[in-house]
């Protein structure tokens, strides 16, 4: 079935009221484009679960802290819209950048607090900026639901606290990360590895294991899981660790002794491409 290609605000407005009228449940699936496995796992739930399924490609300039980052993501916009179509969209929400800020933007939203640590403390304003734009699709959407990836931890924690505190009518469902055979989490920068650094990758999610393991075997101390996976990743020369954390889940912050549940997360530099993963721990009996 094609979907509805809506490019404007008011585009979408009006395609979503049809379905709106008819008491169908809107679900939203934002993203950047450049589909992929990861994506198609959000669209799939969406879709079983919704009557009305959006999904909404989108780069969003404000949330790069890096110009070149920005400039250098390809979206392609005719296999996204084949892939949505694929997967049983009803609408796709594409518009410019020009549409989304037709003035620079001047109201932003902040989520304090979870957004010192990870992600946050390495680029500055990126949460700021994937919070004001995830608003923003809310507003214009209204979805009833909106489906968000494991795989960016922090950022749906971070979009929890926004839809929490602000009272957004919208329920936020997690979606479990989707991971190539080797364990490698597909993402859309994986494209930009060199053949050496694609073999070296799974290195990431091993080290991500090791520590979980050493978690489920007992270690009580953040340090003992983080050497497991710092064992790991030191083996491989091409990778450089940005970070690597033991965190509660609920706030993001380092925890130093291992109590409850926890989250293992790291960032990494292949050559000139970023990755990240992350792992949850449940809480073990000691
Ligand atoms: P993007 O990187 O395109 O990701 C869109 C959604 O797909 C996010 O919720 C992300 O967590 C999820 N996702 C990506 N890779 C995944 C994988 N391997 N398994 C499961 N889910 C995966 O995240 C963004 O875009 C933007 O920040 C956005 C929320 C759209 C705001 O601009």
């Amino acid at each position: 079935m094609p979907a509805i290609l809506a490019a404007t605000v008011a585009e979408v407005r009006a395609a979503l009221a049809d379905f709106r009228r008819r008491g169908q449940l809107v679900g939203l699936v934002p993203t950047m484009g450049a589909l992929h496995a990861g994506h198609a796992a959000l669209i799939e739930r969406a879709r079983r679960e919704c009557g009305c399924m959006a999904v909404s490609i989108f780069v969003n300039p404000i949330q790069f802290d890096r110009r070149e980052d920005y400039e250098a993501y390809a979206i392609r916009l005719p296999d996204d819209v084949a892939l949505c179509e694929s997967l049983g969209t009803d609408v796709i929400f594409a518009p410019a950048a020009e549409e989304m800020y037709p003035a620079p933007q001047s109201v932003f939203v902040e989520v304090a607090g979870l957004t010192d640590h990870l992600c946050g403390r390495f680029r500055p304003g990126h949460f700021r900026g994937v919070a004001t734009v995830v608003a923003k699709l809310f507003h214009i959407v209204a979805p009833h639901r909106a489906y968000f990836g494991e795989k960016d931890a922090q950022q749906l924690a971070v979009i929890q606290r926004m839809v929490a505190d602000l009272n957004m009518p919208v329920e936020i469902v997690p979606v479990a990360t989707v991971r190539d055979p080797d364990g490698l989490a597909v993402s859309s920068r994986n494209r930009r590895l060199s053949p050496e650094e694609r073999r070296a990758a799974p290195a990431l999610f091993q080290a991500l294991q090791a520590a979980a393991q050493a978690v489920a075997s007992g270690a009580r101390s953040a340090a003992e899981a983080k050497a497991a996976a710092l064992a790991v990743l030191e083996a491989c020369p091409e990778i450089r660790v940005e970070y690597l954390e033991v965190v509660d889940p609920a706030t993001m912050a380092p925890v130093e002794q291992i109590s409850g549940p926890v989250r293992i997360a790291a960032a990494v530099w292949l050559g000139a491409t970023r990755l990240i993963d992350n792992l949850y721990c449940p809480a073990v009996a000691r």
